[in-house]
């Protein structure tokens, strides 16, 4: 974050987290979400804190920003039926509201199953000498939450299947970047301009972290990881 607030000074931007997967989490010990001017959060069922269908917040420590916020949300104003702004329709389901209620008081206690996956992910798989590149948890002022465990690997495509056919579910986050998008060809990138987010997006796999995953499938799929890469040797 630091090098992303200093590019917002420098060129007078404001600074917006994208925190959908890091609810919870820190940097400098400071909470994603409270370092820009904004944080945005998914409560996709999908994430850390998930609803039981579509909802999001958006945070922030400005008071002027907050009333904004506040009043975009409601199509543009405080008083039904009276517009000051051009605003959206975008409050949260209050059933939504009602599940995240409860569960947030869950959030931690996921957040540390998370975690202990992470770590032994990281044990089992640093044991065996196999193409791929773990994660990095920074032991330093940072709270990681691990809304994925992602790794990346060579012949990722053919990983991701065999993994399926062994029973195993993995995603891609994310198979194109931004730059690459239809919707932004008219800011005319082309590939080969950003290798790094290029080479990531071929590589990246996330594996299952999720806190009610035991030790046991942990083992698995460590064993179909490297099965795959023995087999295929
Ligand atoms: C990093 C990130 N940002 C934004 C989103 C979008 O969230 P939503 O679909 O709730 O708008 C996601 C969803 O997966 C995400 O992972």
């Amino acid at each position: 974050m630091d090098p992303l607030l200093e590019l917002g000074l420098k060129h007078g931007a404001v600074v917006v987290e994208d925190a959908a997967q890091a609810i919870g989490a820190e940097y400098k010990w400071r909470r994603c979400g409270a370092i820009g001017a904004m944080g945005c959060f998914s409560f996709y069922p999908g994430m850390n804190l998930g609803a039981y269908g579509d909802a999001g917040i958006v945070t922030t420590n400005d008071p002027e920003l907050a009333e904004l916020l506040a009043k975009l949300r409601l199509h543009g104003g405080h008083n039904k039926y009276y517009h000051e702004l051009v605003g959206i329709n975008s409050r949260i389901d209050t059933l939504q509201a009602a599940v995240l209620k409860v569960k947030l008081g869950h959030l931690d206690g996921w957040t540390q199953r998370r975690q202990e996956n992470a770590v032994r992910y990281v044990k089992l798989f640093s044991a065996l000498d196999l193409p791929i590149q773990l994660p990095v948890i920074a032991p330093y002022q940072t709270r990681h939450v691990f809304n994925q465990f992602t790794i990346q690997c060579e012949r990722r495509d053919e990983l991701k299947a065999y993994l399926a056919s062994c029973g195993v579910g993995s995603e891609i986050y994310y198979p194109l970047p931004l730059h690459l998008q239809a919707c932004f060809a008219d800011l005319g990138y082309e590939a080969g301009d950003l290798p790094v987010s290029e080479r990531v997006a071929q590589r990246a796999l996330s594996l299952p972290v999720y806190p009610e995953l035991s030790e046991e499938d942990q083992n698995y799929v460590v064993s179909v990881v490297a099965r795959f890469y023995k087999e295929s040797k």
